[in-house]
């Protein structure tokens, strides 16, 4: 059986809808509370058992490597001013046993590209993807963590899945279902962005994805699609022919803090679950309301 242990994040997008504070630095970077997103979805990973984190970067996204990378100049700071439980937060902020490998996306041509960028990293192994921006507080051991078990009892790709509403569903790629193997949901087809008449359902795949390595094989014969990119949704729509692909309606909510409004609502909810600022944040909102 194999064990997951890579997790390709695409983080080489533009982040147009949420300009200007995208314009310098990348959206992974937004912090929701005091955590940057790019955080929330590596533990997610190391959570699931994953060891090598592997970003597809572009411009403007030196960041990301800092964040991962040791700070000696903190550190030393830290440590002087006697601030261990500072210093020990920012040491683990990378597990030891845990790797980073980034592999730059020179032009930002869609998230099939981008995912296609991490072949030779990946190899031939099942690995995750996660888009950042998608903050999902998951049930027990994560999202991606519950598509692990997935994969273990049926050693095939999984999507993370939501019911969106149907007017919502040009945002999404679509899926169509059909009862599977062990009572979970067995894609039939995928279609990107779709117009709410023509969606074969409501069911959105959100940015979480255990993909089988053939999926670099559909990639490659992929050509461009919906917005003039190279769509993810279509190399999966490609796999279909080949392979089993389960839609999972994960146990769990999701924030789309690709959004300026889901970023907002993630911000209040985890502000207000803090264990330091919860309950003053909840007084606060409180006379707020009043
Ligand atoms: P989005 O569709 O959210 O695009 O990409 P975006 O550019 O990040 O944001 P908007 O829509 O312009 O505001 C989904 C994910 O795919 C990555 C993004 O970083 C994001 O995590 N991506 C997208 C790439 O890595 N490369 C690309 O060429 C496109």
């Amino acid at each position: 059986m194999k064990q997951i242990r890579k997790a390709v994040f695409p983080v080489a997008g533009l982040g147009t809808r949420f300009l200007p504070a995208t314009k310098a630095s990348p959206k992974e970077m937004l912090p929701v509370v005091d955590k940057p997103l790019i955080q929330y979805a590596a533990e997610e990973a190391e959570t699931a058992g994953v060891d090598q984190l592997i970003f597809i970067t572009g411009r403007h996204k030196r960041s990301i490597e800092d964040h991962f990378d040791k700070a000696y100049e903190l550190e030393a700071e830290l440590e002087s001013a006697g601030k261990t439980e500072l210093l020990k937060m920012v040491q683990n902020i990378l597990p030891s046993d845990v790797g980073c490998v980034y592999v730059r996306q020179a032009e930002a041509r869609g998230l099939g590209h981008a995912v296609l960028c991490a072949k030779g990293v990946v190899g031939d192994e099942p690995f995750f993807i996660l888009l950042a921006d998608d903050l999902i507080r998951g049930h027990g051991k994560g999202v991606s963590g519950q598509m692990a078990d997935i994969y273990a009892r049926h050693e095939c790709s999984v999507l993370s899945v939501q019911e969106v509403p149907r007017e919502d569903t040009r945002q999404y790629g679509i899926v169509e279902v059909e009862p599977g193997p062990g009572g979970l949901l067995r894609v039939v087809s995928i279609v990107e962005k779709p117009a709410p008449a023509d969606a074969p359902s409501n069911l959105a795949v959100v940015g979480r994805y255990l993909l089988t390595p053939r999926i670099f094989d559909m990639l490659e014969q992929t050509d461009t699609g919906a917005g003039g990119e190279i769509q993810l949704t279509d190399g999966i729509a490609a796999l279909l022919e080949y392979e089993t692909v389960i839609a999972h309606p994960f146990e769990g909510k999701r924030y789309d803090c690709g959004s300026k409004l889901g970023y907002l609502e993630a911000t209040v909810e985890y502000g207000l679950a803090h264990p330091e600022l919860g309950e003053q944040f909840a007084a606060f909102l409180r006379a707020f309301r009043d």
